[in-house]
């Protein structure tokens, strides 16, 4: 329509001219009434990256950063993000994690968009309706790209936000064996005075899940996925085993006069991610703690119930069952090894097909022995059970959800966000081996 025309039109100064939208689905152009147009250029390039270890790497970069520069925003601006590829011949998108852009502006080539190729360029908008954690990341050869660290942050801040104490967000990345927290190049230590309010932004940027500690402090659980939890209350001495594609927002104070012994979050049990104090004081075995035996919280059990717009008793317009699992398919007449959904591998997985308004309803069962991370783009989902079990907690609205072997989940979503959409494993590798599909409006 004229609106995208009109879009794309002013995306048309580069000498390789822009990238084609691929379908009509745009986004307002101005923000919310007393919000604000944030302007971001991203530009794509290869790179040399020293990580804080010292080990330098090739990577794939937004801005030559690893990760790419951190895009922040207040809720009711106007996101626009003018996307820019100087050198990765492969191409590059930016798709907005988590985050229920228009279609058009989702980022995935060939269903969205074409790839934006070397010398051209493609202009992002979307309003900032959402308040959270997210992140973005090229949606073009996603495996290797996002590996490579085509992978950046999205916090929007909440309209009526009171600005205090400190707020950190970071995104949790492996390069070849390696895993960096936040940014690559940087130390991990924070100057915090005591009574300091602390919010942990999480973000699993990995193909497959980390688990996190957080040791010297009791903390809450206040948001998964970018969306707030109702009535958290506090952990201590307890895991979190964050999904490949999934956020975890944690908050906390800083314990009174104790100089020395920081709160440190760990990854994985062993690498000190963060540490938290008065000073950068040597790691004398006091903040070592044994955090391998912590319990693992599970999400459906924490916070407070609390009503949702739908729920299991609901009337539903299209029910829906996804079987994931691992075995052979025939591609241009040969057999390969693939990751499956009801028995295919992409392209040959029939698109699931919604009317605009529809509440859908969403069985994803792994007969498999891997963990599939699943993820919807455009829609959040309502976890109405795992295992036949309800959540006892609060509610739980994800946009991506960990299948675990032998697992059963059930989600449920309204279909109102017109378009096309992916739904894939967000272990990009298996994605990439067929376990994908589309979501269309009829
Ligand atoms: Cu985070 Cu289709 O991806
Ligand atoms: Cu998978």
């Amino acid at each position: 329509g004229d609106v995208a025309a009109a879009h794309q039109m002013s995306g048309m100064d580069m000498t390789g001219g822009p990238a084609r939208p691929v379908t009509g689905f745009r986004g307002p152009t101005t923000p919310a009434p007393g919000g604000r147009v944030r302007d971001f250029t991203l530009t794509a390039r290869t790179a040399t990256v020293t990580l804080s270890s010292g080990r330098r790497i090739s990577a794939w970069t937004f801005d030559g950063r690893v990760p790419g520069p951190p895009l922040t925003a207040v809720q009711g601006d106007l996101i626009e993000v003018r996307l820019r590829n100087a050198d990765i011949a492969q191409g590059v998108t930016l798709h907005w994690h988590g985050y229920d852009v228009p279609s058009g502006e989702d980022g995935v080539p060939g269903l969205t968009q074409d790839a934006v190729m070397p010398g051209q360029e493609f202009v992002y908008r979307f309003r900032a309706d959402q308040a959270g954690t997210f992140w973005y990341h090229t949606h073009e050869v996603s495996n290797l790209g996002v590996r490579m660290g085509l992978y950046g942050t999205l916090v929007v801040a909440p309209r009526a936000a009171p600005a205090s104490g400190v707020d950190l967000t970071l995104p949790v990345h492996t390069f070849a064996g390696s895993t960096v927290v936040g940014d690559a190049d940087r130390p991990l230590f924070h100057q915090v005075a005591p009574g300091t309010t602390v919010r942990l932004r999480l973000i699993n940027t990995d193909n497959t899940p980390h688990r996190f500690t957080l040791a010297g402090t009791p903390y809450r659980l206040v948001a998964v996925d970018g969306a707030d939890l109702n009535g958290p209350g506090e952990l201590s001495r307890t895991g979190l085993r964050l999904p490949a594609g999934g956020r975890y927002d944690l908050a906390f104070t800083t314990p009174p006069g104790q100089p020395g012994q920081p709160v440190v979050l760990r990854v994985d049990d062993r690498t000190v991610a963060l540490r938290l104090g008065e000073r950068d004081a040597p790691d004398d075995g006091t903040v070592t703690t044994d955090t391998t035996a912590w319990p693992e919280l599970d999400i459906t059990r924490y916070g407070t119930p609390a009503p949702t717009p739908f729920s299991s008793g609901s009337r539903f317009d299209r029910r829906f069952t996804l079987v994931l699992d691992r075995g052979v398919s025939l591609a241009g007449g040969r057999l390969l090894y693939a990751y499956t959904v009801n028995g295919g591998a992409f392209p040959d997985i029939p698109p699931l097909s919604v009317a605009d308004g529809d509440l859908v309803r969403f069985t994803v069962v792994n007969r498999g022995n891997e963990t599939h991370p699943w993820h919807l783009h455009g829609h959040r989902v309502l976890v109405l059970s795992r295992n036949g079990r309800a959540p006892t907690g609060a509610p739980l609205w994800l946009d991506t959800f960990d299948v675990r072997p032998g697992e059963v989940w059930e989600v449920a979503f309204r279909a109102d966000n017109p378009g096309l959409w992916m739904n894939h494993c967000h272990n990009l590798s298996h994605a990439d081996q067929g376990m994908v599909l589309h979501l269309e409006y009829e």
